[in-house]
Formats: C-alpha cells, structure tokens, sequence
C-alpha cells in the first residue's frame, strides 16, 4: 500500500479523436481539453497533490498541420493570460520544461514572467511542459555540460546522475510518483525519459477532454494498490 502520489505527471492524449468522434474539428478537442486542464489541477490539489506536470505540446508536434499549431499557440495565449494569472494568486509556482525558444515572442515572455512572479511559492507546482521532448531536453543539457568542460569550469570525471539531474529542465522538481496516459495508448512519446524511471504508470481510455475528477481517483486507487520496490526485495 502506497500513500497518496505527490507528484503526477499527465499525458493529456485523445482531444483530436474527442473531437473527431463528435463531427467537429480537431481543433474544437483542445479547447475542450484546456477546460479538463483547470478542472483536473483544482481536484488534485484538494487531494494534496503538490506537483502536477502536464504534457501539452511536445517537439514532434510542431509537425502538425499549421492551422491546428496556430490554433494551440492561440489557446496557449490565452491560458497564459487568463488561467496561469489565476493560478498565480493561488500559491502556485509554474514552470516551464522544454524548448521554449521555438515559441513566438509574446509567448515566451509572458512564460518567464509568471516564473519570476511565482518564484517565490512553495504550496503546490504546475509543470508545463510545452515543445518539451525527453529526448530534446538530454540534449542541451549533454550540450550544456559539454560547453563546461570545453570552458575547463567542469571535470568529466565528476559526471553523476545528481549533475544530470541538475542539468535538466525539472532540475529541483522530484520525479514523477504516477504517470497518467488518457485516450487508450500505452505509450511514452518522449515525455521525461529520464525522470519516469521509477514512475508507476496508469493508462486511461478516456479522451482527455472526458477525463473528470472520477478518472482521476481511479488512476490514484490504481497507485495506492501498487508496491514500489524500487529493485529492492521487502
Ligand atoms: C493531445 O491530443 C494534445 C496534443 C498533442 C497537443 P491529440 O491532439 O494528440 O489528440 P489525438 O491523440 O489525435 O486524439
Ligand atoms: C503526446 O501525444 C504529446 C502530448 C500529449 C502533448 P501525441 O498524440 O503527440 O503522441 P503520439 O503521436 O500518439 O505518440
Ligand atoms: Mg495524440
């Protein structure tokens, strides 16, 4: 028996088959998916949970056509704006994992300003992890870390997990307890390669835009009946 996760990670996957399912463009599914997001961070955090990390764009999804990005990038605006300003008085700090240099102008300052302006708090954390990739992220902090040693401020000899740790977007951040994967895949899809080492995994068949409060005491109950033995024999 496990006690209630502290940190859940999410993959919200399914608003494009929510939407698609009902007639309505694929685009209609991430605005019903951006309701899910506010409705899902106030239940876990009436249950305690104090690190919720979500997994809204990822590097690969630039790929997609260019009105469904546009559209993301409109809805990204506004949550910015509107919701994450909400959150702000709420006691909780955001962060934002992954590349955000490929983001437009606005957006990325708009980001750094609700990082400086909730630094300071400690209750609960939102992890956003937007143009985010697993992969993409071991690789500017290999890069960073390489940059250095080149300068002579690092001996490779001292390489260790904890400066890996150190060097990635979630630095500070404890890995993930319970992964949730909605929409029925059983897959990772380069989402925190390095930190889902020990996480225990829970896939939904629920569209994200279906998830609800249920689903997600589910895939708590789900967790508390798992034994984390971390390698070790009990
Ligand atoms: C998840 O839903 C949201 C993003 C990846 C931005 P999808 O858009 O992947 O929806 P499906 O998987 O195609 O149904
Ligand atoms: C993973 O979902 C990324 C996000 C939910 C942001 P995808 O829909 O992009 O992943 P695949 O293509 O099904 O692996
Ligand atoms: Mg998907």
């Amino acid at each position: 028996m496990t006690s209630t996760p502290q940190h859940i990670a999410i993959i919200m996957d399914g608003n494009g088959r929510w939407a698609t399912a009902k007639g309505l463009p694929r685009t209609e599914g991430h605005r019903q998916g951006a309701q899910t997001v506010t409705r899902i961070l106030e239940a876990a955090h009436k249950r305690g949970i104090r690190y919720v990390t979500l997994y809204a764009f990822s590097t690969e999804n630039w790929k997609r056509p260019a009105d469904e990005v546009n559209t993301l990038m409109d809805l990204f605006r506004q949550y910015l704006k509107k919701d994450l300003s909400e959150l702000e008085k709420q006691s909780v700090r955001i962060h934002f994992i992954g590349d955000r240099n490929r983001f437009p102008q606005d957006i990325q300052t708009q980001m750094n300003k609700l990082e400086q302006s909730t630094r300071s708090h400690d209750q609960y954390h939102l992890i956003l992890a937007l143009s985010y990739s697993g992969r993409d992220e071991l690789t500017r902090a290999v890069k960073r870390l390489a940059e250095q040693v080149k300068a002579g401020q690092f001996n490779p000899a001292d390489v260790t997990a904890e400066v890996i740790e150190a060097a990635l977007d979630t630095a500070g951040i404890p890995d993930p307890d319970l992964m949730i994967r909605t929409s029925g895949e059983q897959r990772i899809s380069n989402f925190l390669l390095w930190q889902l080492a020990y996480t225990e995994m829970y896939f939904s068949p629920v569209y994200w835009p279906d998830f609800t409060e249920e689903e997600l005491d589910k895939a708590i109950e789900a967790y508390r009946a798992r034994d984390r033995r971390f390698g070790k024999v009990k």
